[in-house]
Order: structure tokens, then sequence, then C-alpha cells
């Protein structure tokens, strides 16, 4: 795409202006790790046997889109839909132009651009004859949750992520456009990590409390991740596929600046400045939750979120890949912001639903979040370059 000496600028400038300049003031300052190609030239594969978007190193930006199909749209009419719209996500995601793009100069740099689609209850539906996982629909009510509609559900899941805004922005922009005389939309919710090259890749995340999120989850590319993920049932259209939660959780920051230090470790049970857990002094260290202060008090407390969250059978685990968000605050307030807390299982019922359940009847975090947005999707399997997203189901 660009020639040698222009890819160099361009990766520079990917790590942020301030390196070009503290570079010319003083070289040391130059980074020792400028990766090879220019990252926004970076694609990920569309087609394959997993969607991709969820085993993919998290990128800065994702947006989350709910649609809603209009009443008239059928089965041939949602083939239709998904035959358009795994065209163009094909095409973006390849850094090429959608068919008819109204903007193809802002195609040519996919910058890790991913699509991933899920159907909602109203979409299995249109083949009856093909059961669906049983959890599929809303979830259980939780004590903790403030539920707000306008966050909640929907038909056709699009989870749009890139490394770069304005991609991710036009890439949307003509899904939805071709998505438009088959669906409405129902909510969109955008979300956001560190901007690529501030961190070295692999970097656990921080949400907006300031801790480091994401350390205890399955590693793509594992057995462990497999057999979480993955829905495997060989007579299921899903399998390939995977189980999603989307939960919109405030996080009130507010009344968090009102804790000090030690209260906000001691609410999850790690440390805020590298996240090891309270019983050790590195991140991945393993949690010990049986050693006890000098006065016989366990180090990580009983009401800590690590220690909720980690339930005994450990084929009840999830895997996380939230994303910050930061809405406008509201005329009294100074933040309005929190956690797209995304989660991918092969079962929701027995996956996620005894975690929340668990951290419904405890967690101290709870104090300072309030979910307010909840929705769960299946997300079908991948398809070859000849097929369409859907198609086990739909076909
Ligand atoms: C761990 C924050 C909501 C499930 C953690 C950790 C933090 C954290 C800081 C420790 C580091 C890590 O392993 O990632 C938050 C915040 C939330 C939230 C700020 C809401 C705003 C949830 C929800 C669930 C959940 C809704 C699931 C229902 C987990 C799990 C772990 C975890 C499974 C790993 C526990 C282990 O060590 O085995 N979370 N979390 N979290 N969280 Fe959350």
């Amino acid at each position: 795409l660009f020639g040698g000496a222009v890819a160099g600028v361009g990766a520079a400038a990917a790590i942020g202006v301030d390196v070009l300049t503290r570079a010319s003031a003083s070289p040391a300052a130059v980074p020792t790790e400028v990766p090879d190609a220019d990252p926004a030239a970076e694609t990920v594969p569309f087609f394959g046997e997993h969607q991709a978007g969820i085993d993919t190193v998290p990128q800065a930006h994702t947006t989350f889109v709910a649609l809603d199909l209009r009443p008239e749209v059928d089965r041939a009419g949602m083939i239709r839909l998904m035959r358009i719209l795994t065209d163009d996500a094909a095409r973006l995601t390849g850094g090429k132009a959608a068919l008819a793009d109204s903007e193809p100069e802002l195609a040519v740099l996919p910058s890790r651009l991913t699509v991933t689609f899920g159907f909602g209850p109203r979409v299995a539906a249109l083949a009856p004859e093909k059961p669906s996982p049983a959890w599929l629909g809303p979830l259980p009510a939780f004590s903790v949750d403030r539920l707000d509609p306008a966050y909640g559900d929907g038909d056709l899941l699009l989870q749009v992520g890139a490394d770069d805004p304005l991609t991710l922005a036009h890439a949307l922009r003509m899904l939805l456009k071709d998505a438009r005389s088959f669906t409405t939309l129902r909510w969109q919710q955008p979300g956001f990590r560190r901007a690529r090259g501030s961190e070295k890749v692999g970097t656990t995340m921080r949400n907006l409390f300031g801790q480091i999120d994401g350390t205890v989850n399955p590693a793509p590319g594992t057995r462990d991740f497999e057999d979480l993920v993955w829905i495997a049932d060989r007579s299921s259209w899903a399998r390939g596929g995977t189980g999603f939660v989307l939960r919109r959780i405030e996080m009130d920051l507010d009344k968090w600046d009102r804790l000090d230090r030690e209260g906000r470790e001691q609410s999850v049970g790690r440390k805020l400045d590298n996240g090891a857990p309270l019983t050790g002094s590195r991140e991945h260290d393993e949690p010990d939750f049986e050693a006890k202060t000098v006065v016989g008090f366990p180090v990580i407390a009983e009401f800590s979120h690590i220690r909720r969250a980690r339930l005994a059978d450990t084929s009840r685990r999830i895997f996380r890949r939230g994303y910050n968000f930061d809405a406008p605050p509201t005329a009294e307030g100074i933040s309005h912001s929190g956690l797209l807390f995304a989660s991918y299982q092969a079962d929701v019922e027995h996956q996620f639903v005894p975690i929340q359940r668990s951290l419904d009847e405890l967690d101290l975090l709870n104090e300072w979040q309030i979910p307010v947005g909840s929705a769960v999707f299946v997300i079908p399997p991948g398809c070859a370059a000849d097929g369409y997203i859907g198609e086990t189901l739909l076909g």
C-alpha cells in the first residue's frame, strides 16, 4: 500500500505525534518496537470457521449496534440481507470499498477492521425447524439491574471494531445504509480502549475506574478458549459460533472518587498499579484466597469482585472483551461513563448467568456500578468465501 519510507512514517504516526517530537529532541526516546508494517494496512481475515472480532486482539474502538427487522422481512428477506452484509463486510475488512461505496477513499485503511454479526430470538425464529440455544432471549432479572429498554435486546447485532475510528465510522455507515430497507436502528453503543501503539500489544486494558481489567481470561488459541467459547454441538446451526452477552454498566465515578486507594483495591481484590492480586506481586500471579491478615481476616475479602466472580466449577467461565464508554455527563454530574461489558461463552445459561448471580448476591463493586443495558445474541459461525453469515440457520 505504501512505499517503505512512507510506511516508516506511518508507523511512527500511529504511535503518536508525541513520539516524533520526542524523537527529534532525544534519540533515546525513539520506541524500540516500531511495527514493521503500517498498522493501518493490517487486515483480519473475514472468512473462516469462526467469525472474526472475538478471538481477535481487541481493536482500539468497537461499536455495538442492534437492529430490529422491519415487520415484513421474512426468511428470504433475511437471506438477502445477510448476503449483502456479508459481501460488504468481506470487502471492507479487506481494505476494499463496498459495492456502491459512496466514499471509497475511506475504505483503504482497514486498521484491523472486523465485522461480527449476531442474531436475536426473532431471527432465530425465522427457521423454526432448527432449534436454537435454549438461553437465547433476555437474561433473568438481577437485583442490581436498572435496565433501560433503550439499551436492550435487538434482532440483529453488528459488532464493528477497528483501530481507527474513521475506518469504523465508514464501515458502519455502509452496513447501515444497506440494512436500512430491511431494519430499523434499535441502539448503538460505541466503546474504546487505548489507542493502537500507545501500549505494547497484549497489555491488559484499563477501565475508567483505573483498574486493569481482563487479566483472568481464557487465552485465544488455547484448548481452554475453544471449549469455553465456541459452541460444539454438532446438531446445532450455531456450531462454531458463540453466545454473546452485552451489559451496559454505568460506573459511578463521582462516588468512586470518595473511596480511598485501599478501599478501591479491596473491592476488587487486586492492586491498582499493576493488577496483581492482593496476595501477589505480579499481574498474573495466582490469587491466594486462603491467605489471612495478621488479625485473621482474608487478605482478598469475601466481598471482593474477583472472589465472587470465580466459581468453583471451572466450566463456568467466560471470555471478557469489554470496552469503555464515556457518554456526555448529565447537567449536574461530572461523569456518565462505564463499561460495555462484553462476554462470549458457548452456553450463556451455564457460564454467564451463575457468575452474574454470584455477583448479584455479593460484590462490593456493586456500590459503584449499575447495569442499565442488557442484550443476548447468538453469534453464528463464520462462512467460506462463497457463503454468507447465517447460512447454517437460514439456508
Ligand atoms: C475480574 C472489573 C463487571 C466477571 C475483574 C477484575 C476487574 C473487574 C478489575 C480483575 C482483573 C481481571 O481478571 O480482569 C469489573 C468492572 C465491572 C465488572 C469495573 C463493571 C463495571 C463484571 C461482570 C461480570 C464480571 C458483569 C460477569 C457477570 C469477571 C470475572 C473476572 C473479573 C469472571 C475474573 C475473576 C477471576 O479472577 O477468576 N473484573 N468487572 N465482571 N470479572 Fe469483572
